[in-house]
């Protein structure tokens, strides 16, 4: 097959931020020359990036877009134009949409829709448990053979809490080289009405508590199963403090487990929820600052391996609650890189190399993604996200692709943002803009 997905020159680029400018020439989607001073061939479509940092594209292990069953909260297009605003070449799809990605058949539908949206690939995550009801696994293997060769497989939003469904799954993806990604919370420490951390602040603002021990406890007992099985875990959304602590026991043992953190845990308190604005809903909730900070170290030493933004979209209508009733999530898609620039690069923690690792290299290895979270160099394929690590961005909820608007981010300003967005050689965010795109002329990754 031949593709001709034109020429780009990108001028005056700076590879992971190491202060060495150079060109890049892509075409037919793979980087053919590096180097300063190229000319662009006849027809050559140039983006001149003035000396702005150049990663490889971003890959989001934890997005939840809402169809099949709440198009009216996020469809797969319009949240893959929010990945490609965000720096995002591929994401994750959670499988807690409606009904559950519990088949080879609904594996497949996600993964066609996501093959007919140009601007960001979409991966399918499996369901662990038929309809995420945790008691029985789901078809793992129909849905790994299936057309969407589905690798992660996820209750998230759930916990798997029955330690003989949770050893069975770790044993039986370990057959195809699989990896379960836990929701970790022990349903019976954390009451279906839990809501806020538990600590001095759920008792003054009168909200159910959550407390840590029970995300720790869950964490505890999967590496000890992933251990005996000799399995891949990845433990989702970490929010606690002693949950990076027993993810660095489990890497220290030589358990094959990653961890993920979000952008609002590396950023926000529970002394948000002082206001009881259910934007701030999120499970797991906003912990204490010592856990921000305990998420932070971790990232920046490598404990926790990856950033996923549990982008979560939801009506109106299911956050205009009182706050115990609203539902849990917040966006991040768009604005993941500007948070973690602003609270580990700005502040000197975190080199744009590290970033690369964290939002780009460490996931699509996680994933199976072999197409991205490659090293920028010459016959690698064209999947970039430019950042301008000065620009200052004003948050505004209005101002967003995706369907909804419960933005935790809205009217704050945040340091460092995407300028532009390149999959396979085309741009699908550019000068401020989500690029119009016809169906890709190649076969996607
Ligand atoms: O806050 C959350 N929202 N946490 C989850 O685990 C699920 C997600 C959702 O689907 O809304
Ligand atoms: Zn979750």
């Amino acid at each position: 097959m031949s593709h001709d997905h034109g020429t780009l020159l990108i001028t005056g680029a700076d590879p992971l931020g190491e202060g060495h400018r150079t060109d890049l020439l892509i075409q037919d989607g793979i980087i053919r020359q590096m180097d300063e001073g190229l000319t662009a061939p006849e027809g050559a479509r140039v983006v001149d990036a003035g000396g702005k940092v150049l990663l490889p594209g971003f890959v989001d292990p934890h997005t939840h877009l809402r169809e099949p069953g709440r198009e009216d909260t996020e469809t797969i297009a319009s949240g893959a134009r929010a990945a490609a605003v965000g720096g995002y070449t591929a994401v994750m799809a959670m499988a807690n949409t409606t009904p559950v990605t519990d088949t080879a058949t609904a594996a497949e539908w996600v993964y066609d829709r996501g093959r007919e949206t140009p601007h960001v690939d979409v991966v399918p995550v499996g369901a662990v448990t038929k309809g995420l009801l945790g008691e029985e696994l789901a078809e793992l293997g129909l849905m790994h053979r299936s057309r969407a060769n589905v690798l992660m497989f996820s209750d998230d939003g759930k916990c798997v809490h029955d330690p003989l469904l949770m050893r069975r799954a770790l044993e039986y993806v370990t057959d195809f080289g699989g990896v379960v990604a836990q929701h970790a919370q022990d349903p019976r420490l954390a009451p279906h009405t839990a809501c806020c951390h538990e600590g001095p602040y759920s008792g003054r603002l009168g909200l159910p508590g959550w407390p840590a021990v029970a995300e720790e406890s869950i964490i505890a007992r999967d590496i000890m199963l992933a251990k005996a099985a000799g399995s891949r875990l990845h433990v989702c959304h970490v929010s606690t403090a002693g949950s990076v602590e027993l993810i660095r026991w489990g890497k220290s043992m030589g358990v094959d487990v990653t961890a993920e953190a979000t952008p609002h845990h590396l950023a926000l308190t529970v002394a948000e929820l002082e206001g009881y604005d259910s934007v701030y809903k999120v499970n797991p909730p906003l912990r204490a600052m010592s856990d921000v900070e305990a998420l932070r170290a971790g990232l920046a030493d490598g404990t926790i391996d990856v950033v996923g933004t549990d982008h979560a979209p939801h009506g109106l209508h299911d956050k205009q609650h009182d706050f115990e009733t609203a539902t849990f999530g917040m966006l991040g898609l768009e604005t993941a890189l500007s948070v973690v620039s602003s609270v580990l690069v700005a502040e000197g923690r975190m080199s744009w190399a590290d970033v690369a690792q964290a939002m780009s290299v460490r996931p699509a290895r996680l994933a199976g993604l072999d197409g991205h979270g490659r090293p920028i160099a010459i016959g690698e394929p064209a999947n970039l996200t430019l950042v301008d690590p000065a620009a200052t961005v004003v948050v505004d909820r209005e101002d967003t692709q995706s369907l909804s608007r419960n933005n935790p981010w809205h009217g704050r300003e945040l340091t460092g943002r995407v300028v532009a967005t390149i999959l396979r050689g085309r741009p699908t965010f550019l000068d401020g803009a989500v690029t119009d795109l016809g169906p890709e002329p190649t076969t996607k990754a």
